[in-house]
């Protein structure tokens, strides 16, 4: 058995090719490049990736185990050329420091090469399951993340005995690599899907809370309001003890109306569904001068404008999350809001005329109203940009483009 330390810092030179051999090395990781960013999925990225690699090493086969949740064991990950049997019962092992090559490289974060499974202590375990599909040596190199955790394995089998040659390592260790960015990836990814997803569902509570306050007690409200003028009628020579307690119902009465309009409209502006969203800016706009008196000033290409109903919610939450980091953050006198739409894009622009957002805290990763207004941009695959200078104000750029491409 041979152990090296791991490490990514000896990825080739991409810039200088010694031989034909790393020109179709350079190549395979280009392609490879190429799937991690165009394919969605991350178990036929993984399956590409060992194809291509198989390609460019003769006669060995790949195979890549990812850890599961709990970080003790190894699930499959890609091998398409590694027989279902041996996939299927290795399908889980736990990792240990006598487990095959991956469960030990995992285990120890190290490269394991084992040149012949027959004779090594650490398939001792395994070596039956291996020997019958003659899969004679493993190497194993883990797959890391950028804090050092490992993700899973890469490893290549052989039908003999035998040791890798440095070129081997080498390309072992830029697969590694390679396989460590499309995990990245596609767990960004999936993290964003599940964020996208709970944003649909809390947009659609709040809309069903929304109708039913303003639909349910607002209608209860209404008809006790009724009832109570027929009864202050039919109560003849009341007097005035009485008189003033009916006078304390309404104005109970006007309170509770009042606060089931402004909550259920906080919740989900109705002027959003009914109006359209070019008339819930102007609505949000109104109610933003009436709390704060800082002028604001709304412009738009044209009322007529019609939008993507979850499209005008996302914008909708943005311009909110917006007009209130003016109003608690920027000391401004003056806004300017605009929404054009163009040909190809719609265009939401906020300036105001305070401090400046300094500009650390547009990357700070505790700015989560700016993380939110970044994550709802994405979803559409538009552009956001948010630019401070002090003293001069802060100006807020969305352009969302018309035809998402998928
Ligand atoms: N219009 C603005 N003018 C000045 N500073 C701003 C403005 N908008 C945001 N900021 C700054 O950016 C920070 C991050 O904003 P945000 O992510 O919305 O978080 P929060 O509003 O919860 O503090 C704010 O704390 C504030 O310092
Ligand atoms: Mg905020």
């Amino acid at each position: 058995m041979h152990e090296t330390n791991n490490g990514y810092n000896d990825i080739p030179n991409l810039d200088i090719f010694e031989s034909s051999r790393d020109k179709r090395h350079l190549f395979t990781q280009n392609k490879i490049l190429e799937i991690i960013v165009q394919e969605p999925s991350l178990k036929k990225t993984l399956n590409s990736i060992v194809i291509e690699i198989e390609k460019l090493l003769d006669n060995l086969r790949g195979s890549i185990l990812l850890i599961d949740d709990t970080g003790k064991r190894l699930i499959h990950g890609a091998a398409p050329n590694l027989p279902k049997l041996y996939c299927d019962a290795i399908n889980g092992m736990s990792i240990g420091d006598n487990a095959g090559s991956c469960g030990t490289a995992a285990y120890l974060k190290k490269t394991i090469i084992v040149e012949d499974i027959a004779s090594n202590k650490l398939w001792k375990d395994f070596k039956k399951l291996a020997l019958p599909h003659n899969l004679r040596s493993c190497w194993s190199i883990p797959i890391f993340d950028i804090d050092g955790k490992v993700l899973g394995t890469f490893a290549l089998y052989y039908d003999k005995p035998n040791h890798p040659s440095e070129w081997d390592l080498k390309v072992m260790k830029s697969v590694a690599h390679l396989a460590s960015l499309a995990i990245k990836k596609y767990n960004t990814q999936q993290l964003r899907n599940l964020r996208n997803k709970q944003q649909k569902i809390i947009e659609n509570e709040r809309k069903k809370i929304a109708r039913e306050i303003h639909d349910e007690l607002g209608h209860s409200l209404t008809a006790i309001k009724l009832e109570l003028t027929s009864i202050e009628k039919s109560i003849v020579n009341a007097g005035q003890n009485m008189n003033a307690k009916i006078k304390l119902i309404y104005s109970h009465i006007e309170e509770s109306l009042e606060t089931v309009r402004r909550v259920s409209s906080e919740l989900r502006p109705q002027v959003l569904d009914i109006m359209g969203f070019c008339n819930a800016l102007q609505w949000q706009v109104d109610n933003f001068i009436d709390k704060t008196n800082i002028s604001c000033r709304l412009r738009v290409s044209s009322e007529e404008i019609k939008l993507d109903p979850d499209l005008s919610i996302d914008l909708f939450r943005i311009f909110q999350e917006a007009l209130t980091n003016i109003s608690r953050h920027s000391m401004a006198k003056n806004v300017n809001v605009f929404f054009h739409e163009t040909k190809t894009e719609y265009r939401l622009i906020i300036d105001d005329d305070g401090i400046g957002i300094n500009s650390d805290k547009i990357n700070d990763l505790k700015s989560l109203g700016l993380l939110g207004i970044r994550e709802r941009v994405l979803i559409w695959k538009g552009h956001f940009s948010i630019k401070g200078t002090t003293g001069n104000g802060t100006q807020l750029l969305i352009t969302i483009p018309k035809v998402v491409n998928e």
